[in-house]
């Protein structure tokens, strides 16, 4: 039997309550008839500010993610900017991705970052941490890290975004003194020491000013088998000094794997024993959750535990859902021990990896390691989490989706001249009007999904979401989990009023609809009027579905 702790370890050597709506007649899509589902949005119940970076992501080191994927070459035939892969850019701007976490992952925990400066000519090759769990045929960039890309190729990838660069620093392997410098080669001014005239070199006159770095990677597993104790010990060595030069830096822990409470409760336990001023150093702990056991209680087992990305029934999309949804109690957990340390909950959660996780066999690039294919399942899955953290905006700093392209629960699959964007990568368009809304409470209540598991009865919820507000705008997100049944819901507004609203979704008749590089656009955005009956919005939520709702407010 193997965990993912296990599998990790070796740098992936084993890679192979019903509120019915009044029976109002609404004409919709379906032809006229009565709603079943209410959303009440509470104007006067605000939770707080949806923080832009819950809308962040993840880049590793890792098979096609960096090299292929991001990364072309400035010489490169297929249309790039700098090097990096243009139509990558160009959609990233559009659903204006706020943070990006580079370069792992476990990759960070054995890479050494002045590796990846100075002329790229002279920069080494090293064994990645995933060169084990690479195929034969694999291109060399996926084992031997070329060094092509390092913090200046990345930071500028993100600087062409416009989203905020989150490094992760190397715990396992390397000293104090390494983190302190990168934080001076980014952050020292022009001029000011001999890290800033290297970076000045390279053509970056001003600081990279940057303001999110972890401290290690599940330093529980890949990231150095530690106790939370040593950790904790290594964490207050680590963040004892850095150089500032007037910024804040925001330092996140290696926080726990899915439900270990006690890894977040003995972090905290040792790293305050010197005194409460610690917490003062920690802005965030990082979570990390992935669905992956669709064994339906059967196993345990890493490998045997997962299901399949595009063969699964209907039990099997219930079943990742369940699975993911278990990041709602996951949160609200976690912060709980927080607050048991730190009452004034000044360390925030950064859920800094999420997402479903498969067993191979679906890669859009044969042999691209980790490379999954997502479908209609995992964008509701990913609209669901979404919502999740919108719901828990005084919790959740941030978040990154594992991870960006060619890997896991991807936005984007590119190879060579190749680029599509995935189902996830549109539920992240759909939801980018929330970023920096304020959070308001919202009920939703909706007939069960009652299906058959195994020769027993199962029931899911039929209809959630969340809600936000900014100015006169208001946006409602929600996902329909039923495979089989739309849902008709009557929208209250309890203390505004609608001047016009309109809705854009993704579902399809299949389930397991993806794009593919042949088939771009199986599963894209579409819109449908919504219907407004005696001053009421109604809105269809068509079966699998992930829907926004944009209204104007008067
Ligand atoms: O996202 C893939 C891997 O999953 C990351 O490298 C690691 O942090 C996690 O276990």
């Amino acid at each position: 039997m193997i965990n993912r702790r296990d599998f990790l370890h070796q740098g992936a050597m084993g890679a192979a309550g019903l509120l019915l709506a009044p029976k109002t007649g609404w004409a919709s899509a379906a032809g006229s008839r009565a709603a079943d589902s209410r959303i009440e949005v509470l104007f006067d119940e605000p939770l707080g500010t949806i923080s832009p970076n819950i809308y962040g992501h993840f880049v590793e080191n890792l098979s096609g993610v960096l090299y292929d994927g991001i990364w072309l070459g400035e010489k490169s035939p297929v249309a790039n900017i700098d090097g990096i892969r243009k139509s990558l850019i160009e959609h990233m701007r559009k659903i204006k991705a706020t943070v990006i976490r580079f370069p792992g992952g476990c990759f960070a925990d054995s890479y050494d970052w002045r590796d990846g400066v100075g002329p790229a000519e002279k920069r080494p090759r090293r064994t990645n941490f995933w060169a084990m769990g690479e195929s034969e045929k694999a291109p060399a960039s996926h084992r031997y890290d070329p060094n092509a890309v390092g913090t200046n190729e990345f930071v500028h990838f993100c600087n062409l975004i416009g989203a905020e660069p989150y490094l992760a620093a190397n715990v396992r392997s390397l000293p104090a003194s390494a983190f302190q410098q990168w934080v001076e080669y980014c952050n020292s001014p022009a001029g000011s020491t001999t890290l800033a005239d290297a970076r000045v070199a390279a053509g970056y006159p001003d600081p990279f000013r940057v303001k999110y770095w972890g401290v290690g990677n599940e330093s529980w597993g890949c990231g150095g088998e530690f106790t939370a104790q040593e950790y904790a010990v290594e964490f207050r060595r680590y963040s004892t000094w850095l150089p500032t030069y007037g910024d804040n830096l925001n330092l996140i822990a290696s926080g726990p794997n899915t439900d270990d409470w006690n890894w977040t409760r003995e972090f905290l336990t040792e790293v305050l024993r010197k005194g409460p001023g610690a917490l003062r150093r920690i802005y965030g702990m990082a979570l990390h959750h992935y669905a992956w056991n669709l064994s339906r209680g059967k196993t345990q087992d890493w490998a045997a535990g997962k299901g399949e990305a595009l063969k699964f029934d209907n039990v099997d999309w219930y079943e990742l859902l369940r699975e993911g949804e278990r990041m709602e109690g996951l949160v609200t957990g976690h912060w709980q021990v927080l607050s048991e340390f730190d009452r004034q909950h000044r360390v925030k959660l950064v859920v800094d990896e999420w997402g479903p996780w498969y067993r191979p066999g679906s890669e859009a690039t044969p042999g691209d390691q980790l490379e999954q294919m997502p479908t209609l399942r995992d964008a509701v899955f990913s609209g669901m989490t979404l919502d999740i953290f919108n719901r828990h905006p005084e919790k959740v700093a941030m978040a990154n989706c594992a991870q960006l392209i060619n890997c896991l629960n991807s936005l984007y699959l590119a190879h060579e001249d190749k680029f599509v964007i995935t189902p996830v990568g549109h539920v992240f368009d759909l939801y980018s009007s929330h970023q920096g809304g304020d959070a308001l409470r919202t009920v939703f209540s909706a007939p069960n999904v009652h299906y058959d598991r195994d020769g027993q009865s199962a029931s899911y919820w039929g209809l959630k979401g969340s809600a936000s507000v900014r100015e006169k705008s208001l946006t409602i997100t929600a996902v329909n989990p039923s495979t089989s049944e739309p849902r008709l819901a009557e929208i209250a507004l309890r203390g505004a009023t609608v001047k016009e609203a309109s809705m854009r979704f993704l579902s399809n008749a299949d389930i397991h609809a993806h794009n593919t590089f042949e088939q771009k656009e199986v599963i894209v955005p579409q819109t449908k009027p919504l219907s407004m009956s005696g001053g009421t919005l109604a809105a269809e939520f068509p079966p699998a579905s992930v829907v926004a709702l944009n209204i104007q407010l008067n």
